[in-house]
């Protein structure tokens, strides 16, 4: 599959969650057109969340076939599910309650265990059990959901952070310094694996460090390092954070 990169930029934060909704559905369609699982990668933050609400709230919850959608998260937080502060717990309760899914194919990522290495270890063993590998050998999701802080950072990869350089484990823990914090996340060479990967960014606030990464390649941003290698990366904006590029 050729490489390709496309953005899309919407007049409203509303409008590109609901475009990125519209792209989201259609990526699951095709790829059931051509296999008989989804596997897919759902991201935390406030932005992804407004999608999902769209994806729960209109028809397009009813006519994905969520019982063929294998769903994975591209990170996690050191918090117990039901934690605020949850990445599934925020999927669960916006979209997935709200859809047909079957819980068996639903894979939390425990990145509030005791040994979150082994945890780490346990989920990429499940991703490589599952998920089919593609042209390099590395599990090839059909989906890889992303939002972006404001630092730059794309799923838990941090600005100047060691898993940044990480080329062999796909899952990993890694200590947040600005957070104070554990993570658990995908790293680079999954993400880059991806057939399609879904960036939601809006916000004015956002608007420079879009620059950085869109106009100037800024590799410093963890955002600027996302680029599949063989397949498709779908950006959304609103108009905001799309002011300078
Ligand atoms: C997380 C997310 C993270 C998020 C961005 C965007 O666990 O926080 O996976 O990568 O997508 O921080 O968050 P906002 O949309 O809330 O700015």
């Amino acid at each position: 599959m050729i490489e390709t990169k496309r953005m899309i930029v919407e007049p409203t934060p509303e409008q590109a969650a609901a475009k990125a909704a519209d792209i989201f559905k259609s990526i699951v369609l095709e790829t059931l057109r051509q296999r008989d699982v989804c596997h897919l990668a759902l991201s935390g933050g406030t932005t992804p969340r407004s999608m999902y609400h769209h994806l729960a709230n209109r028809a397009l919850g009813d006519n994905v076939p969520w019982s063929k959608v294998e769903v994975y998260f591209g990170d996690e937080r050191d918090v117990p599910q039901d934690d605020v502060e949850s990445n599934f717990g925020m999927a669960q309760k916006v979209l997935l309650d709200n859809t047909p899914i079957d819980w068996s194919r639903v894979h939390a990522m425990r990145a509030d265990a005791k040994d979150i290495d082994s945890a780490a270890r346990e989920y990429e063993a499940t991703i490589r059990h599952l998920v089919p590998a593609g042209p390099e050998g590395i599990p090839q999701f059909d989906l890889v959901m992303l939002g972006m802080g404001g630092d730059g950072h794309v799923a838990s990869l941090f600005p100047h952070t060691e898993i940044l350089a990480e080329t062999q484990r796909l899952v990993a823990a890694c200590h947040v310094p600005v957070l104070g914090r554990n993570r658990m996340t995908f790293s680079f060479p999954l993400i880059n694996a991806a057939r399609n990967i879904l960036l939601l960014v809006t916000g004015d606030d956002k608007a420079e460090v879009i620059e950085r990464v869109f106009k100037h390649g800024d590799r410093e941003l963890p955002a600027a390092r996302v680029d599949p290698r063989h397949g498709t990366m779908h950006v959304v904006l609103d108009t905001a954070a799309a002011r300078l590029v």
